[in-house]
């Protein structure tokens, strides 16, 4: 339990904020949600009302004074990966970027006020992942919106007790590294488990930085096997040097960042 809290703190701290970027923290229109729910509404009204929304949440009941602090980071989540469904010049895109900066003006302002990744982590198992039809999810972000304001943003909360046992972290091995990957780039197949969504957020990210050890330590055989052959050989085919020497950056670092960036695409 507290290893995996420790590994979910350092996972969304880094997601909170390589993910979705500290955006200008000076702007006031948080608290402004009279122009939100215009927005709102016209986002509902544009999706089909038999669309399926996946989102990452914890209800009303089991966040009490923090519901809201809560869920905004993975509202965003959900909206950025709702955001990606529509066309680069669609009006639907540019409502949902709106909403996304509403919702990352007040994620700001609590994370300027309490340990939000913490926080989050502490009520790890009280998430739930649900892919929603368009009414109830607008209706939850309406809510949202409306405690909002209400939310005392110092107010620390203790979780209620977790109703079952947490996964284990033994998940996270080597052999299952692939399999894993692969889940990744299938975007609609892991809404089937619904325990521990943070756990897979988690877990997932993980295998993505496991990547950078793993290029490093590739990296350093293929030099040493190079430098043997060097030894044993003192005049080495130039030809053959070459080959080598331009497949070894096969894999630049900017791929690893994109796959911890496309980590959280639900
Ligand atoms: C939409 O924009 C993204 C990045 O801005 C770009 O990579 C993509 O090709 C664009 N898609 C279309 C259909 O224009
Ligand atoms: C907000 O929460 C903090 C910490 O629990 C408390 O000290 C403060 O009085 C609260 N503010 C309001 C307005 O309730
Ligand atoms: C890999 O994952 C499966 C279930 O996802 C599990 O049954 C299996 O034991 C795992 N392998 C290892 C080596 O942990």
């Amino acid at each position: 339990m507290k290893k995996s809290n420790s590994w979910i703190h350092v996972c969304v701290h880094f997601l909170l904020f390589m993910t979705l970027g500290v955006h200008s923290a000076t702007l006031d229109v948080g608290r402004v949600t009279n122009d939100i729910d215009k927005h709102l509404l016209a986002l509902r009204e544009n999706i089909p009302e038999d669309y399926r929304i996946p989102l990452t949440y914890i209800p009303r009941e089991k966040g009490e004074m923090c519901w809201v602090k809560l869920n905004v980071f993975f509202l965003e989540k959900s909206l950025d990966d709702l955001s990606q469904k529509f066309g680069n010049i669609s009006s639907n895109k540019d409502i949902t970027k709106l909403i996304i900066m509403y919702l990352q003006d007040e994620r700001i302002i609590f994370q300027q006020n309490v340990n939000l990744e913490l926080l989050i982590s502490d009520f790890e198992c009280h998430y739930s992942t649900e892919r929603w039809e368009t009414g109830t999810y607008f209706d939850f972000l309406q809510e949202l919106f409306r405690a909002a304001p209400n939310e005392n943003v110092s107010e620390e909360c203790d979780p209620p007790p977790c109703p079952t046992i947490p996964v284990s972290t033994e998940e996270y091995s080597a052999e299952n590294l692939t399999i894993k990957g692969e889940e990744r780039s299938k975007p609609h197949q892991k809404e089937v488990h619904t325990a521990n969504p943070i756990h897979e957020v988690v877990e997932k990210s993980l295998f993505s930085l496991l990547f950078i050890p793993l290029l490093a330590l590739i990296f350093l055989l293929a030099w040493k096997a190079r430098s043997r052959r060097n030894v044993d050989d003192p005049l080495p085919n130039p030809g053959e040097e070459d080959r080598f020497a331009t497949t070894e950056p096969r894999a630049p670092p900017l791929d690893s960042e994109t796959n911890v960036l496309n980590v959280c695409a639900v």
